[in-house]
């Protein structure tokens, strides 16, 4: 007997999926279909699939080709699958030619021809109304956002605005998409915005882009101050809009495994949270030269509370910030103490001065540990009280892992809002801009009038 295995994900199944099917059963006697999990393709970068794993399982059983259906849960499998079955032949599409030659050693390989003009990615877009997004900034992240949407279906990348217009020039040649004049041009245009402009722009930015109707996604931190979060929140519902702070490790994979085992008592109940994040930067860079809205905390701030807001939550009891600043009165270095009822937090940033910049979490019957940099988080331990004791934990982080974040925003457009589960909730985006208004309150920016009039947007 012939065995012979194929794996896909199958999503809303079309012609090409049967007739791969068909062939490959036809190369044997007893056909294997592994059919992909959600997180295995998440792992893989292949973002917004639509079907659920058992339509897409029941969809390839309809067939009757498949004498067998396993799913793809983790790298490697197909080596293993292989010699776990017996296999004699691994087939499938040719637009994976030469990829799984490194199984020759163990069985035939064959690539069955791709049927022309159909894939499950071009069914996707025609379902769904590609968005037209326009981005408000031109800065470092904004020239990582642009390639990372890319990754993500249902976008399409329309417009820029800087009211610097060479350097939104700069950015339109580089992606082939139009530099407007005015942001209200822009919003004319598009359905999604993405504010990357310099924080303190981001409140005008963002309540103009809801006016308009328009989705928005803001770098964060979204705004300074609570109330600003709150009014932005609101208008966002009342306009039935959905409104995102983008904190991009809060969207990862690997955080929300994180999130999961600390949630589900596997170290025990939480007593203390240490997350630092530290970065040298140029001593030239707006961060470290603006001494009205640069600095460590109003950079780097959001990173270092969200997950101490996300386990603790945003009841805490006390807290305190402690900076050392430079000679121009920007924060360099600042720590963030929060004692919450049952257990302490510190946040640590740092522009200029180097730390070990991981995530601590200790509770009652372990620690958990996120190595530097633990804000691309890849991997994390669980240590217990025997040293030997170590749980290790990974799921990829791709490139610049904004794709997570921008992935969850086209999500959330096509949900019902009720039913959305969100990584940061609308409280917690309104806690952080209250911790940024209160590092303001201890912290006011040594700056005068004058100086303060000075700046322009983006
Ligand atoms: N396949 C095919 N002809 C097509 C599309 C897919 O022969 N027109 C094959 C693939 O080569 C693979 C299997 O069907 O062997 C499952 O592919 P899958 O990745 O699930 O389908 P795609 O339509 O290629 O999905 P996507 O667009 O998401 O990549």
């Amino acid at each position: 007997m012939t065995k012979v295995i194929t794996y896909g994900t199958f999503d809303l199944f079309h012609e090409g999926h049967y007739r791969l099917l068909q062939r490959a059963k036809e190369l044997g006697d007893y056909l294997i279909v592994g059919v992909t999990t959600e997180s295995f393709d998440k792992a893989r970068g292949k973002l917004n699939v639509v079907d659920p794993l058992m339509t897409r399982i029941e969809n390839v059983r309809k067939t009757g080709f498949a004498d067998k259906i396993i799913i793809e849960e983790v790298q490697g499998q197909k080596f293993s699958d292989i010699k776990k079955y017996g296999i004699d032949i691994f087939a499938i599409g040719s637009d994976w030619r030469g990829k799984f030659d490194y199984l020759k050693e163990y069985c035939k390989v064959v690539y069955l021809e791709r049927t022309k003009d159909v894939s499950s990615t071009m069914l996707r877009e025609k379902m769904r109304h590609i968005q037209r997004i326009g981005v408000i900034g031109t800065g470092r992240i904004t020239n990582r956002f642009m390639p990372e949407a890319t990754r993500v279906s249902g976008v399409n990348h329309q417009g820029v605005y800087n009211p610097h217009k060479a350097s939104a020039e700069r950015l339109a040649k580089d992606w082939g998409i139009q530099a407007y004049d005015t942001v209200e041009e822009l919003f004319d245009d598009v359905d999604l915005v993405y504010v990357a402009a310099p924080h303190q722009y981001h409140y005008d930015y963002v309540k103009a882009a809801l006016e308009h109707g328009k989705h928005v996604l803001c770098e964060k931190p979204m705004v300074l101050q609570k109330a600003q979060a709150e009014e932005l929140y609101a208008l966002a519902a009342k306009k039935n809009l959905v409104l995102m702070e983008g904190i991009k490790t809060c969207y990862c994979p690997c955080f929300h495994k994180l999130l999961g085992i600390v949630m589900s008592g596997r170290i025990g109940t939480v007593r203390n949270i240490e997350a630092c994040f530290t970065k040298l930067e140029n001593p030239e860079s707006r961060e470290l030269t603006d001494r009205r809205f640069g600095g460590s905390f109003r950079e780097l701030g959001s990173y270092v509370l969200m997950p101490i807001l996300k386990i603790f939550g945003l009841d805490y009891e006390d807290i305190r910030f402690e900076s050392i600043d430079d000679e121009n009165g920007i924060d360099q270095f600042t720590k963030v103490s929060l004692r919450y009822k049952n257990g302490f937090a510190t946040a640590t940033c740092g522009l200029g001065v180097k730390s070990d910049g991981r995530l601590l979490i200790s509770g009652t019957t372990g620690y958990i540990v996120v190595p530097a940099p633990w804000w691309l988080m890849s991997y994390f331990e669980i240590h217990r009280e025997d040293p030997n004791d170590i749980e290790r934990f990974s799921e990829p982080y791709l490139d610049s892992g904004l794709r997570y974040e921008i992935s969850e925003f086209l999500h959330r457009l096509d949900e019902h809002p009720e039913s959305q589960e969100k990584s940061l909730s609308d409280q917690e985006s309104i806690a952080l801009a209250g911790l940024m208004e209160k590092f303001n309150e201890v912290h006011p920016p040594k700056v005068d009038a004058a100086e303060e009039e000075k700046g322009t947007k983006a």
